[in-house]
């Protein structure tokens, strides 16, 4: 057989539906593009909320592609390490400027602004502060000399580029031990127990704040920590500074450095860390933002560095999921956040090793799902409340509650999973994976979608700690090759396949068969409308059974004969037609379309001609003897979707003969010159979702009626490639057959 470059055309666009829609997640909409706004980047997308920030090393700012990358997306600059006190000022007297200069030259130069990090630090610090010429201790009065002369110098030198200076960082004690003393326990001191607090006690905190405010008093001055979210170090850092401000300490902000991980700190405990430290100051920096894909947290200097290579897609979600959060955290408190820093610039700059992915680009650069999740939120969703009307979803097993869903089309789901580390339902809004769970102090994971969902049937599973789930809510529905779970948005127009009391059902039959050419027995259900086989009177009076037209209609890849009649909700559809006078009852064929044997990298390949030998060859011939048809080609139609639209636009090509009617759903069109004879067909259908290509169908129904066909397109509003866009197909295609 010849395919042709049309045909060939219509094979790879659906396949590339297919392969996307199989590869990811299934809310993945096929035909959107990666990034719906490729002009905004970080800094413009946030440019009414804060300023968004990066720390650079020297390579960072050798690099023309990282130097591009940097001024398209940021306006705040942090030197990773080259302005540490170590760094700068190594001995007694000596000084290296070099490379904070580098930094610093690149941000006068690009007109961004330069935080200064740091001042005064138990690490990478000067610690020849600490001792004489002899290795002795010094008296603390000779440390400050010393830090005040570090402070001025190195404030001074950037003070035309430098806005906000960390100027103490990581002070307060992570774990304050209760110590045992005079036979009684005392608490454990909330300070770091560093060499400067041993030398100088708290004290060594206001001096460098007031060195640094004499040096450049218009410099805003930050008190920079890690694990700032936890509540125990929350309020340590809280009452210190509170005691700082109380003394006159010129402390007018608080840096979280925000190195955090997939699965945590939660919202809430961000909120309440922002929440309680802007009642103190009104700057509020997130100094250090990454997320590792491990369960440590913080900025100490000890840590793995990440085990996940390559990274699973699992991982990738709670990444993106995580960022989103945080994200809209930040966004709620823009009055009194000014800046998000990320610490580095793509993962393999991550001082946490390029196997923990941390940041929103990855060890190329490139975006990651987080960084398009960080960038293109939604502002309406970030106060949006779902409606709290849930209800258990009609796809349930009897008596399962979960998952549930409003009048709006949010979708809610609970699983009970209380030793597992993540878990991720695959429906969500488009484009990021799905929806993250979070376990509640019952051990019970409960999350809802972060917006409405499309309305109409969609396939979901459950993903926890990497392994694939169905959730034990729902009944199962064939899709993806195997049995998924399913959920029911509710549609506007949903009463056109709504079940009905009022009116008689047809029924679904089961049929097997032999076939010789696969050698081997299929499976096809069989729609038999109501009334089917009665005996009715015919001519003259005479009682005979009525005989009825066949419409043969496929599924897609990954889906079999049980897809059309039970999410497909084709016997509703069609009871309802019959019962309200629309159509004339017929029997539709849902057979096995071979797809799922077919294997993927092979595109050119798919003929469909297995599946024509079986539909023609012994399926058709197989109802003809077995049901009351109408055997002549007038009498007869073929539609598909997806993969099976693709099986029926090379079927009735190429045996135009057997087949009147054709139809094609969300799997591409006909082109005029593909059919050679304009009278083989009496009506073509060809419907898509709008979320789809619709612009394709409405060019090619154009096309084909200005040759002459009587074509018909329909394009379902608000639906992706999903059920409920080939339902509506189904709906209005069915109306207009064997006419
Ligand atoms: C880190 C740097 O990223 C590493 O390159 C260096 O080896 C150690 O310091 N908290 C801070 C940062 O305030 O200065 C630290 O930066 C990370 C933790």
């Amino acid at each position: 057989m010849i395919i042709n470059n049309a045909m060939k055309q219509a094979i790879k666009w659906t396949l590339a539906v297919l392969l996307t829609l199989s590869a990811a997640p299934m809310w993945a909409q096929w035909g959107a593009p990666a990034d719906p706004f490729p002009g905004i980047h970080l800094k413009d997308a946030y440019k009414d909320y804060f300023m968004i920030g990066v720390a650079l090393n020297q390579r960072n700012v050798s690099n023309e592609e990282q130097i591009q990358l940097t001024k398209k997306e940021f306006n705040s600059i942090t030197a990773e390490n080259d302005m540490k006190p170590g760094m700068l000022h190594p001995k007694e007297g000596v000084w290296d400027f070099e490379k904070a200069d580098k930094i610093a030259d690149f941000c006068r130069k690009n007109g961004i602004k330069l935080r200064g990090h740091c001042l005064c630090w138990h690490s990478q610090f000067a610690d020849w502060m600490f001792t004489d010429k002899k290795g002795r201790e010094v008296k603390k009065e000779v440390f400050y000399q010393r830090l005040r002369e570090h402070i001025h110098t190195v404030v001074n030198r950037y003070k035309d580029v430098v806005y906000a200076w960390d100027v103490v960082n990581e002070a307060m004690e992570d774990n304050p031990r209760p110590t045992f003393v005079d036979g009684k326990f005392a608490p454990g001191s909330p300070y770091r127990q560093s060499r400067h607090f041993k030398l100088c006690g708290d004290e060594f905190i206001a001096k460098a704040f007031e060195f640094a405010h004499e040096a450049d008093p218009n410099a805003l001055l930050f008190y920079n920590d890690y694990n700032e979210c936890d509540p125990g170090k929350r309020d340590r850092i809280y009452d210190m500074v509170k005691k700082m401000q109380d003394a006159g300490v010129p402390i007018h902000g608080i840096g979280m450095q925000g190195h955090y991980n997939v699965y945590g700190p939660s919202e809430e405990d961000i909120d309440a860390a922002i929440t309680k430290y802007s009642q103190l100051v009104k700057h509020i920096h997130v100094t250090e933002l990454d997320i590792r894909m491990n369960t440590e947290m913080g900025g100490q200097l000890r840590f793995s560095r990440g085990e996940n290579k390559p990274v699973a897609g699992y991982m990738n979600t709670l990444l993106t999921d995580q960022y989103n959060r945080i994200f809209k955290v930040f966004r709620k408190h823009k009055d009194v956040i000014d800046c998000v820093t990320f610490w580095n610039l793509g993962d393999s700059d991550s001082w946490l090793g390029v196997n923990n992915h941390p940041l929103p680009f990855d060890e190329k650069y490139k975006p990651k799902q987080a960084y398009y999740a960080i960038k293109n939120f939604d502002a309406k969703l970030d106060n949006a409340k779902p409606k709290e009307d849930f209800v258990p979803n009609p796809c349930n097993q009897p008596g399962q509650e979960w998952p549930q869903v409003n009048s709006e089309g949010y979708a809610r789901f609970r699983v009970e999973a209380p030793d597992a580390k993540s878990v991720i339902v695959s429906l969500g809004l488009g484009g990021r994976g799905g929806t993250v769970l979070h376990k509640n102090k019952d051990g019970v994971w409960t999350g809802t979608t972060e917006g409405p969902m499309d309305p109409g049937f969609h396939y979901y599973h459950l993903t926890i700690d990497g392994g694939v789930f169905n959730d034990p809510g729902t009944h199962n529905y064939f899709g993806s090759c195997r049995w998924e779970s399913g959920i029911e948005i509710p549609a506007p127009d949903q009463d056109f396949y709504a079940m009905r009391t009022d009116i008689s059902h047809g029924n679904m039959q089961k049929v097997l068969f032999y076939s010789p050419s696969l050698g081997k027995m299929q499976e096809a259900t069989v729609y038999l409308p109501a009334g089917y086989g009665k005996l009715v009177k015919g001519k003259g009076g005479k009682m005979m059974q009525e005989r009825y037209p066949v419409l043969y209609l496929q599924h897609g890849w990954g889906e079999n004969e049980t897809s059309w009649p039970v999410q497909g909700k084709a016997g509703l559809i069609m009871d309802n037609l019959i019962a309200d006078g629309k159509i004339k009852p017929f029997i539709i064929v849902m057979a096995y379309g071979l797809t799922n044997d077919f294997k993927f990298g092979t595109i050119g390949k798919f003929t469909a001609e297995e599946f024509e030998k079986v539909l023609i060859d012994e399926l058709i011939p197989h109802i003809d003897a077995n049901f009351l048809t109408k055997t002549d080609k007038w009498n007869r139609a073929m539609a598909g979707l997806s993969m099976g639209g693709m099986t029926t636009k090379l079927i009735t090509l190429r045996r135009p003969e057997v087949f009147g009617y054709w139809g094609l759903l969300s799997g591409g069109h006909y082109a005029p010159e593909e059919i050679k004879d304009p009278t083989a067909v009496k009506y073509i259908f060809e419907g898509c979702g709008s979320k789809e290509n619709p612009a394709q169908i409405n060019k090619s129904v154009e096309a084909l009626k200005a040759a002459g066909f009587n074509a018909e397109g329909l394009v379902s509003e608000g639906t992706a490639h999903e059920f409920l866009t080939w339902r509506r197909c189904l709906y209005l295609m069915a109306q207009r057959l064997f006419r």
